[in-house]
Protein backbone atom coordinates (compact mmCIF):
# COMPACT_ATOMS: atom_id res chain seq x y z
CA UNK A 1 0.00 0.00 0.00
CA UNK A 2 1.01 3.46 -0.80
CA UNK A 3 -0.31 6.57 0.92
CA UNK A 4 -0.27 9.84 -0.85
CA UNK A 5 -1.23 12.97 1.35
CA UNK A 6 -2.61 16.16 -0.13
CA UNK A 7 -3.36 19.66 1.37
CA UNK A 8 -5.96 18.55 5.10
CA UNK A 9 -9.59 20.13 4.51
CA UNK A 10 -12.00 20.55 7.42
CA UNK A 11 -14.12 17.00 8.51
CA UNK A 12 -17.42 16.47 9.15
CA UNK A 13 -18.83 13.20 8.65
CA UNK A 14 -15.56 11.19 7.09
CA UNK A 15 -16.34 10.23 3.88
CA UNK A 16 -14.01 8.23 1.29
CA UNK A 17 -14.34 6.88 -2.41
CA UNK A 18 -13.55 3.50 -2.98
CA UNK A 19 -12.43 2.64 -6.57
CA UNK A 20 -13.44 -1.08 -8.25
CA UNK A 21 -17.10 -1.71 -5.50
CA UNK A 22 -17.11 -5.52 -7.54
CA UNK A 23 -13.79 -6.44 -5.87
CA UNK A 24 -12.92 -8.73 -3.28
CA UNK A 25 -11.21 -6.49 -0.93
CA UNK A 26 -13.34 -3.23 -1.76
CA UNK A 27 -16.19 -4.97 -1.14
CA UNK A 28 -15.03 -5.92 2.48
CA UNK A 29 -13.37 -2.50 3.01
CA UNK A 30 -16.79 -0.85 2.21
CA UNK A 31 -18.26 -2.61 4.76
CA UNK A 32 -15.98 -1.70 7.30
CA UNK A 33 -16.15 2.08 6.46
CA UNK A 34 -19.91 1.86 6.51
CA UNK A 35 -19.73 0.34 9.78
CA UNK A 36 -17.33 2.68 11.08
CA UNK A 37 -19.66 5.66 10.08
CA UNK A 38 -18.23 6.60 6.88
CA UNK A 39 -19.83 7.53 3.87
CA UNK A 40 -18.43 5.64 0.54
CA UNK A 41 -19.01 6.52 -3.02
CA UNK A 42 -17.73 3.41 -4.91
CA UNK A 43 -17.35 3.10 -8.60
CA UNK A 44 -17.78 0.15 -10.69
CA UNK A 45 -17.30 0.00 -14.42
CA UNK A 46 -21.04 -1.48 -15.33
CA UNK A 47 -23.86 -0.65 -12.75
CA UNK A 48 -26.32 -2.29 -14.27
CA UNK A 49 -24.57 -5.34 -13.89
CA UNK A 50 -26.82 -7.10 -11.28
CA UNK A 51 -24.97 -10.52 -10.49
CA UNK A 52 -21.57 -8.09 -10.07
CA UNK A 53 -23.49 -5.38 -8.07
CA UNK A 54 -25.91 -7.56 -5.87
CA UNK A 55 -23.82 -7.87 -2.61
CA UNK A 56 -23.66 -3.33 -2.85
CA UNK A 57 -27.20 -3.37 -2.51
CA UNK A 58 -26.92 -5.17 0.81
CA UNK A 59 -24.07 -3.18 1.80
CA UNK A 60 -26.58 0.07 1.04
CA UNK A 61 -28.58 -0.91 4.15
CA UNK A 62 -25.16 -1.07 6.32
CA UNK A 63 -25.10 3.04 5.73
CA UNK A 64 -24.77 5.91 3.16
CA UNK A 65 -23.38 3.59 0.29
CA UNK A 66 -23.74 5.30 -3.39
CA UNK A 67 -22.63 3.57 -6.64
CA UNK A 68 -21.09 5.47 -9.72
CA UNK A 69 -20.00 4.00 -13.10
CA UNK A 70 -16.23 4.73 -13.87
CA UNK A 71 -13.50 2.84 -15.82
CA UNK A 72 -9.96 3.42 -15.16
CA UNK A 73 -9.39 4.11 -18.73
CA UNK A 74 -12.09 7.08 -18.92
CA UNK A 75 -9.90 9.78 -17.32
CA UNK A 76 -13.48 12.14 -16.29
CA UNK A 77 -14.79 9.55 -14.73
CA UNK A 78 -13.83 9.61 -11.59
CA UNK A 79 -14.54 13.08 -10.89
CA UNK A 80 -17.74 12.69 -9.77
CA UNK A 81 -17.59 10.13 -7.27
CA UNK A 82 -14.57 11.57 -5.67
CA UNK A 83 -15.70 14.95 -5.05
CA UNK A 84 -16.46 15.93 -1.63
CA UNK A 85 -14.37 12.75 -0.55
CA UNK A 86 -11.32 13.03 2.14
CA UNK A 87 -10.33 9.53 1.39
CA UNK A 88 -9.85 7.78 -1.71
CA UNK A 89 -9.10 4.41 -1.88
CA UNK A 90 -7.68 2.79 -4.86
CA UNK A 91 -8.06 -1.25 -4.86
CA UNK A 92 -9.11 -1.78 -8.63
CA UNK A 93 -6.72 -3.03 -10.70
CA UNK A 94 -7.11 -5.13 -14.37
CA UNK A 95 -6.65 -8.72 -13.77
CA UNK A 96 -5.88 -11.88 -16.72
CA UNK A 97 -4.07 -14.70 -16.41
CA UNK A 98 -5.27 -15.44 -19.85
CA UNK A 99 -3.67 -12.35 -21.43
CA UNK A 100 -1.19 -12.82 -24.45
CA UNK A 101 -0.34 -9.46 -23.82
CA UNK A 102 -0.12 -8.17 -20.38
CA UNK A 103 1.67 -5.31 -20.67
CA UNK A 104 -1.19 -4.02 -22.69
CA UNK A 105 -4.11 -5.66 -21.07
CA UNK A 106 -3.43 -5.14 -17.13
CA UNK A 107 0.18 -2.47 -16.97
CA UNK A 108 -0.88 -0.09 -19.45
CA UNK A 109 -5.10 0.12 -17.82
CA UNK A 110 -3.92 0.39 -14.43
CA UNK A 111 -1.00 3.03 -15.03
CA UNK A 112 -3.70 4.84 -17.03
CA UNK A 113 -6.24 4.20 -13.70
CA UNK A 114 -3.71 5.73 -11.00
CA UNK A 115 -3.15 8.68 -13.18
CA UNK A 116 -7.00 9.13 -14.09
CA UNK A 117 -7.54 8.61 -10.30
CA UNK A 118 -4.69 10.98 -8.87
CA UNK A 119 -5.99 14.06 -11.57
CA UNK A 120 -9.52 13.67 -10.11
CA UNK A 121 -7.98 13.71 -6.21
CA UNK A 122 -5.96 16.92 -7.38
CA UNK A 123 -9.40 18.33 -8.77
CA UNK A 124 -11.73 17.79 -6.26
CA UNK A 125 -9.86 19.74 -3.30
CA UNK A 126 -10.96 17.72 -0.53
CA UNK A 127 -9.43 14.61 -0.66
CA UNK A 128 -6.41 14.65 1.91
CA UNK A 129 -5.03 11.39 1.44
CA UNK A 130 -4.92 8.24 -1.06
CA UNK A 131 -4.33 4.87 -0.51
CA UNK A 132 -3.00 2.64 -3.70
CA UNK A 133 -3.06 -1.17 -3.15
CA UNK A 134 -0.22 -2.89 -4.36
CA UNK A 135 1.22 -6.36 -4.29
CA UNK A 136 3.73 -8.45 -2.35
CA UNK A 137 4.81 -8.83 -6.45
CA UNK A 138 5.79 -5.16 -6.49
CA UNK A 139 8.42 -6.07 -3.77
CA UNK A 140 9.60 -9.72 -4.09
CA UNK A 141 10.30 -10.84 -7.56
CA UNK A 142 14.12 -10.49 -7.58
CA UNK A 143 16.80 -13.41 -8.97
CA UNK A 144 18.91 -12.72 -5.70
CA UNK A 145 20.25 -16.19 -3.70
CA UNK A 146 21.33 -15.48 -0.16
CA UNK A 147 19.62 -17.09 2.57
CA UNK A 148 16.87 -15.71 4.68
CA UNK A 149 15.91 -12.26 2.29
CA UNK A 150 13.74 -10.11 4.87
CA UNK A 151 11.93 -7.39 2.66
CA UNK A 152 11.04 -4.23 3.12
CA UNK A 153 9.28 -1.33 2.14
CA UNK A 154 12.55 -0.34 1.06
CA UNK A 155 12.83 -3.30 -1.61
CA UNK A 156 11.49 -3.16 -5.02
CA UNK A 157 10.95 -6.11 -7.43
CA UNK A 158 13.72 -6.50 -9.83
CA UNK A 159 12.28 -5.01 -13.12
CA UNK A 160 15.08 -5.99 -15.56
CA UNK A 161 15.25 -9.39 -14.31
CA UNK A 162 11.31 -9.50 -14.70
CA UNK A 163 11.12 -7.60 -18.50
CA UNK A 164 13.53 -10.62 -19.35
CA UNK A 165 13.06 -13.77 -17.40
CA UNK A 166 9.24 -13.22 -17.13
CA UNK A 167 8.93 -15.39 -14.35
CA UNK A 168 5.83 -16.68 -12.28
CA UNK A 169 6.00 -15.44 -9.14
CA UNK A 170 5.76 -18.41 -6.53
CA UNK A 171 7.97 -21.09 -8.55
CA UNK A 172 10.67 -18.67 -8.42
CA UNK A 173 10.90 -17.24 -4.63
CA UNK A 174 8.64 -20.64 -2.92
CA UNK A 175 7.69 -17.36 -0.83
CA UNK A 176 3.58 -17.45 -0.37
CA UNK A 177 2.46 -14.49 2.52
CA UNK A 178 -1.11 -14.77 4.03
CA UNK A 179 -3.33 -11.80 5.50
CA UNK A 180 -6.68 -12.12 6.63
CA UNK A 181 -9.22 -9.71 4.20
CA UNK A 182 -10.40 -8.28 7.73
CA UNK A 183 -7.40 -7.53 8.62
CA UNK A 184 -6.11 -5.84 5.44
CA UNK A 185 -9.27 -3.66 5.07
CA UNK A 186 -8.77 -2.13 9.10
CA UNK A 187 -5.01 -1.54 7.58
CA UNK A 188 -6.68 0.40 4.73
CA UNK A 189 -8.23 2.58 6.97
CA UNK A 190 -5.95 2.73 9.86
CA UNK A 191 -3.31 3.92 7.59
CA UNK A 192 -6.05 6.53 5.78
CA UNK A 193 -6.80 8.01 9.70
CA UNK A 194 -2.95 7.81 11.15
CA UNK A 195 -2.10 11.14 10.49
CA UNK A 196 2.07 10.16 10.14
CA UNK A 197 1.14 7.46 7.83
CA UNK A 198 3.63 8.09 4.72
CA UNK A 199 4.93 6.27 1.97
CA UNK A 200 4.83 2.48 0.99
CA UNK A 201 3.48 0.05 3.67
CA UNK A 202 3.59 -4.08 3.63
CA UNK A 203 0.35 -5.86 5.22
CA UNK A 204 1.53 -9.36 5.92
CA UNK A 205 0.34 -11.51 8.68
CA UNK A 206 1.91 -15.08 8.08
CA UNK A 207 4.88 -16.12 5.69
CA UNK A 208 5.43 -19.43 4.29
CA UNK A 209 5.49 -22.08 1.92
CA UNK A 210 3.92 -24.42 -0.20
CA UNK A 211 4.99 -27.77 1.50
CA UNK A 212 4.59 -25.97 5.32
CA UNK A 213 1.01 -24.98 4.19
CA UNK A 214 0.19 -28.41 2.66
CA UNK A 215 1.28 -29.70 5.37
CA UNK A 216 -0.28 -27.48 7.87
CA UNK A 217 -4.03 -28.10 5.98
CA UNK A 218 -3.18 -32.19 6.21
CA UNK A 219 -3.04 -31.59 9.88
CA UNK A 220 -5.74 -29.42 10.38
CA UNK A 221 -8.59 -30.92 7.78
CA UNK A 222 -7.51 -34.66 8.18
CA UNK A 223 -10.58 -35.30 6.16
CA UNK A 224 -9.53 -33.57 2.81
CA UNK A 225 -6.82 -35.00 0.24
CA UNK A 226 -3.99 -32.66 0.81
CA UNK A 227 -1.05 -33.29 -1.96
CA UNK A 228 2.36 -33.66 -0.74
CA UNK A 229 4.59 -33.64 -4.04
CA UNK A 230 4.97 -30.46 -5.23
CA UNK A 231 7.56 -30.71 -8.18
CA UNK A 232 7.37 -27.15 -9.64
CA UNK A 233 7.91 -24.86 -6.08
CA UNK A 234 11.03 -24.73 -3.87
CA UNK A 235 10.45 -26.67 -1.15
CA UNK A 236 11.67 -23.14 1.22
CA UNK A 237 10.26 -20.05 0.76
CA UNK A 238 13.93 -17.83 0.04
CA UNK A 239 12.28 -14.41 1.50
CA UNK A 240 9.80 -13.30 3.88
CA UNK A 241 8.15 -9.93 3.79
CA UNK A 242 8.21 -7.50 6.81
CA UNK A 243 4.98 -5.60 8.18
CA UNK A 244 7.04 -4.25 10.68
CA UNK A 245 6.34 -0.73 9.78
CA UNK A 246 2.71 -0.93 10.18
CA UNK A 247 3.21 -2.24 13.21
CA UNK A 248 4.91 -0.11 14.89
CA UNK A 249 2.91 2.60 13.34
CA UNK A 250 0.93 0.65 15.64
CA UNK A 251 -1.34 -1.54 13.93
CA UNK A 252 -2.51 -4.75 15.25
CA UNK A 253 -3.86 -8.03 13.07
CA UNK A 254 -6.67 -9.80 14.38
CA UNK A 255 -7.35 -13.15 12.63
CA UNK A 256 -4.43 -15.82 12.12
CA UNK A 257 -3.55 -18.42 9.98
CA UNK A 258 -6.28 -21.08 11.20
CA UNK A 259 -8.91 -18.63 11.56
CA UNK A 260 -8.51 -17.86 7.52
CA UNK A 261 -8.84 -21.34 6.56
CA UNK A 262 -11.50 -22.35 8.93
CA UNK A 263 -13.70 -19.34 7.64
CA UNK A 264 -12.51 -20.08 4.09
CA UNK A 265 -13.33 -24.48 4.17
CA UNK A 266 -16.76 -23.18 6.01
CA UNK A 267 -17.63 -21.01 2.62
CA UNK A 268 -16.48 -23.53 0.20
CA UNK A 269 -18.59 -26.62 2.26
CA UNK A 270 -21.43 -24.47 2.42
CA UNK A 271 -21.28 -23.79 -0.99
CA UNK A 272 -20.70 -27.61 -1.97
CA UNK A 273 -17.60 -26.87 -3.37
CA UNK A 274 -15.09 -29.08 -1.66
CA UNK A 275 -16.22 -32.30 -0.45
CA UNK A 276 -14.23 -34.93 1.90
CA UNK A 277 -12.45 -37.84 0.31
N1 LIG B 1 -6.49 -10.83 -3.83
C1 LIG B 1 -5.19 -11.02 -3.66
O1 LIG B 1 -4.75 -12.09 -3.26
C2 LIG B 1 -4.23 -9.90 -3.94
C3 LIG B 1 -2.87 -10.13 -3.76
C4 LIG B 1 -1.98 -9.09 -4.03
C5 LIG B 1 -2.43 -7.85 -4.44
N2 LIG B 1 -3.76 -7.65 -4.61
C6 LIG B 1 -4.18 -6.33 -5.09
O2 LIG B 1 -5.23 -5.82 -4.29
C7 LIG B 1 -6.15 -5.09 -5.11
C8 LIG B 1 -7.53 -5.66 -4.93
O3 LIG B 1 -7.49 -7.05 -5.20
P1 LIG B 1 -8.82 -7.91 -5.27
O4 LIG B 1 -8.45 -9.33 -5.03
O5 LIG B 1 -9.88 -7.28 -4.46
O6 LIG B 1 -9.15 -7.76 -6.84
P2 LIG B 1 -10.46 -8.22 -7.62
O7 LIG B 1 -11.44 -8.89 -6.74
O8 LIG B 1 -9.99 -8.95 -8.84
O9 LIG B 1 -11.07 -6.83 -8.07
C9 LIG B 1 -10.47 -6.07 -9.06
C10 LIG B 1 -11.37 -4.87 -9.29
O10 LIG B 1 -10.78 -4.05 -10.30
C11 LIG B 1 -11.81 -3.67 -11.18
N3 LIG B 1 -11.29 -3.32 -12.49
C12 LIG B 1 -10.58 -4.09 -13.34
N4 LIG B 1 -10.33 -3.41 -14.47
C13 LIG B 1 -10.91 -2.19 -14.32
C14 LIG B 1 -11.01 -1.05 -15.15
N5 LIG B 1 -10.46 -1.00 -16.38
N6 LIG B 1 -11.69 0.02 -14.67
C15 LIG B 1 -12.25 0.00 -13.45
N7 LIG B 1 -12.19 -1.05 -12.62
C16 LIG B 1 -11.53 -2.14 -13.05
C17 LIG B 1 -12.73 -4.88 -11.25
O11 LIG B 1 -13.95 -4.48 -11.79
P3 LIG B 1 -14.88 -5.50 -12.63
O12 LIG B 1 -15.65 -6.29 -11.62
O13 LIG B 1 -15.72 -4.62 -13.46
O14 LIG B 1 -13.94 -6.38 -13.43
C18 LIG B 1 -12.78 -5.24 -9.77
O15 LIG B 1 -13.69 -4.43 -9.10
C19 LIG B 1 -5.62 -5.20 -6.54
O16 LIG B 1 -4.86 -4.05 -6.83
C20 LIG B 1 -4.74 -6.43 -6.50
O17 LIG B 1 -3.67 -6.37 -7.43
C21 LIG B 1 -4.67 -8.64 -4.37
Amino acid sequence: MTTIDQTAVTTGTKKACVIGGTGNLASILIKHLLQSGYKVNTTVRDPENEKKTAHLKVLQELGDLKIFKADLTDEGSFTSPISGCEYVFHVATPISFTSQDPEKDMISPAVQGVINVLKSCLKSNSVKRVIYTSSAAAVSINNLSEPGLVMTEENWSDVDFLTKEKPFNWKLSGSISFIHVDDLARAHMFLAEKETASGRYICCYYNTNVPEIADFLRRRYPKYNVLSEFEECLSSAKLTLSSEKLVKEGFRFEHGISEMYDEMIEYFESKGLIKPV
